[in-house]
């Protein structure tokens, strides 16, 4: 299904985490399509949304390359180009579930959604600038600049800024998308240009981006050392390393947590899961808080990069009560969601379980 309003109707619902820069999350409940409409889609910017003249648009396509080039919009345009559905996930959605609390945006269940995006492989750029043998990393620049949030901050405004390892980027999927659900993009979404890494979490498809620079060492740039880092450990000594590929991960659209629904009856509980280079070939749920699990039916095809909504009639309890709901998925990697939250993550890759708690019966009778 494609987005059938159009840009007069940019936010159709979303809930506000902080009104500038402009970050609005998806009501996940209300997710209905496989593809999310562009104006439910969730919206994450570090700084105020920049506007970018069609016209005296270039993307610089510079570095480690034997014909540097400044490409219009148009000449992009020009170029042949392909549709993908994928994912995107904010590292931090769910931050919201943690316990103590994270800093950073609290993110719900709706900092996700399934797009179809439409634009240049990132490939075919680099070939025809004729990438150096040598070159290890592509580095993603946008437009937007500012003092960001996290310490240590260095001085002075700075971009937004992430590289790429050189396998990803030369895989054909990376795109230099000018569309998004058939339409060109809207500002905050990357107007007029971004870059989409299906598998990635989101905060590597850049947005706004007019330079893409093919680097001879690693980048160790603000937004995957200081900020979208994770520990890793080296002979047992924690190393500061980018996030990239995205966990499985399944969550419950509905019910809500805290919702009340009526003891016996059927109830059909649903919701969506997503992997990174995989995917998604089952998901487990559970009303007993992780006790029993059964197999929920899959709605949408097996899809590399996209997601997979699901759902499953559950006969809720004739006794009155809280009752914890989990969804676990797998991908055809065999990976399984952990238990619990890794903390070399700190407040990202959130993808254990969420529990979702409801209640059965009269609120007046509940026993939580
Ligand atoms: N690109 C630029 N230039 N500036 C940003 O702040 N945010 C990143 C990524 N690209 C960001 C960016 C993050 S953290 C995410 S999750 C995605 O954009 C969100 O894309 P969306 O706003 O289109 O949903």
């Amino acid at each position: 299904m494609r987005a059938s309003a159009g840009h007069d109707r940019l936010f159709g619902g979303l809930i506000i985490r902080q009104k500038e820069p402009r970050n609005l999350e998806t009501p996940f409940e209300q997710i209905e399509s496989y593809l999310t409409p562009t104006e439910l889609f969730y919206i994450r910017s570090h700084f105020q949304a920049p506007n970018i003249d069609v016209t005296s648009y270039r993307l610089h396509i510079d570095g480690a390359v034997r014909t540097p080039c400044a490409l219009t919009y148009q000449e992009l345009r020009d170029m042949p180009a392909e549709t993908r559905v994928a994912v995107l996930e904010c590292a931090g959605n769910g931050r919201v579930f943690m316990v103590p609390q994270e800093r950073g945006a609290q993110w719900e269940l709706g900092a996700v959604g399934n797009a179809e995006w439409t634009g240049v492989p990132l490939s075919a750029l680099l070939e025809r600038g004729g990438i150096a043998e040598d070159a290890c990393e592509i580095v993603f620049e946008g437009a937007d600049r500012g003092r960001p949030a996290e310490e240590p901050v260095p001085p002075g405004s700075i971009s937004y800024a992430r590289s790429l390892p050189r396998s990803k980027a030369l895989e054909r999927d990376v795109l230099i998308a000018c569309q998004m659900n058939g339409r060109d993009l809207p500002q905050d979404h990357g107007a007029p240009v971004r870059a989409v890494v299906p598998g990635h979490y989101g905060m590597a498809s850049v947005k706004w981006l007019t330079r893409i620079s093919a680097v001879r060492e690693p980048f160790h740039g603000y937004w995957q050392t200081t900020d979208y880092g994770y520990w890793d450990r080296l002979e047992g000594n924690p190393v500061r390393r980018a996030l990239g590929e995205m966990k499985v991960k399944s969550e419950i659209a509905r019910p809500q947590v805290y919702e009340r629904l009526e003891p016996n009856e059927i109830y059909t509980i649903s919701g969506a899961a997503w992997t990174g280079e995989s995917e998604v070939v089952g998901v487990a749920v559970s009303t007993d808080g992780g006790h029993t699990w059964s197999e929920a039916e899959l709605l949408d095809p097996a899809q590399r990069h996209a997601w997979r909504r699901w759902k499953l009639d559950w006969m809720t309890p004739a006794t009155p009560g809280r009752y914890v709901l989990l969804a676990r998925a797998t991908d055809a990697n065999g990976n399984v969601q952990a238990e619990t939250h890794d903390p070399n993550y700190g407040g990202y890759v959130i993808n254990h379980p969420l529990p979702i708690e409801v209640f059965v019966g009269n609120p007046a009778t509940r026993s939580a």
